[in-house]
């Protein structure tokens, strides 16, 4: 999926445009993203101890993805500061839920966060990657034998690529959950289908994780454009446990 504005192949990254980022989520989500080397936001002095004596890379990603989630939050009548739990997952205010990713080469980059009201969604995930086929020494790591087998279905050229999306599909599952379950999952604790007509996978788990049992399914939406793969994952209120 090539976003608007997205330079044709060959030109220089433009990153993922809001349309892009927001057709991942449902309409009651709000979705913010930046380049890193925009002018960001500063942090809130809660949110600057929870990263002190970062570096600077480290600093700016951040940063870059608070400015995203507090302008979020602010998008549904909501307020920061966005703190940093133990296990590093970002504290969303009372009544948010959200997620936030980022990808950064040196001092350049893209950063987004998705925010929703916890009365319209249970948890959500997001995930973005650089656009390259996954390294083939990972793929054991990250792949079960029938994700495996499904990429020995398609084009050999496709493959690399879409073990990538797959990869980042587990990232942003995990991310999902992790507030859920506070459980670690390995990447061949779950197995994903992807559905490249819809842009849409399905992703089940192979093991039971906190209130979720071993089988339950969980959706989510991908996209590709501008060097990233973006990946999406929603926990809706209802079906499940
Ligand atoms: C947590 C993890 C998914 C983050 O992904 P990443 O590609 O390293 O980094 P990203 O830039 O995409 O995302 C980083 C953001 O994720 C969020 N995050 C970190 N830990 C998190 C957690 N446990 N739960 C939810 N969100 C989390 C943070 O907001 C972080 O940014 P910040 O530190 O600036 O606030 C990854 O480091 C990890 O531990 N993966 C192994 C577990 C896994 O994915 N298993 C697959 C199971 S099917």
């Amino acid at each position: 999926v090539r976003p608007p504005g997205a330079a044709p192949g060959g030109g220089p990254p433009c990153y993922p445009s809001l349309p892009l980022l927001s057709s991942l989520f449902p309409a009651c989500a709000a979705a913010v993203e930046t380049r890193l080397d925009a002018s960001l936001d500063a942090l809130l002095p809660e949110e600057a101890r929870s990263i002190e004596r970062a570096r600077a890379e480290r600093m700016l990603e951040f940063r870059a993805g608070r400015h995203c989630a507090r302008r979020a939050l602010s998008a549904l009548g909501g307020a920061g500061p966005v703190l940093r739990a133990e296990d590093r997952s970002p504290v969303w205010p009372a009544g948010f839920v959200g997620s936030i990713a980022h990808t950064r080469e040196r001092m350049d980059g893209w950063a987004g966060a998705v925010v929703a009201r916890a009365a319209e969604v249970r948890s959500l995930g997001l995930d973005a990657e650089r656009d390259t086929p996954l390294e083939e020494k990972l793929w054991e790591r990250v792949l079960v034998p029938e994700e495996r087998a499904d990429l020995a279905r398609v084009a050999p050229e496709e493959r690399g690529v879409l073990a990538k999306v797959v990869f980042s599909a587990k990232e942003s599952f995990y991310k999902a959950q992790h507030p859920l379950s506070r459980t670690f999952l390995e990447f061949t604790d779950a197995r994903v289908t992807l559905d490249p007509a819809s842009g849409t996978f399905a992703l089940a788990l192979l093991r039971e994780a906190g209130p979720f049992p071993a089988g339950r399914v969980f959706e989510g939406r991908w996209a590709r454009g501008a060097g990233l793969v973006v990946t999406s994952c929603v926990i809706p209120l209802a079906p499940g446990p």
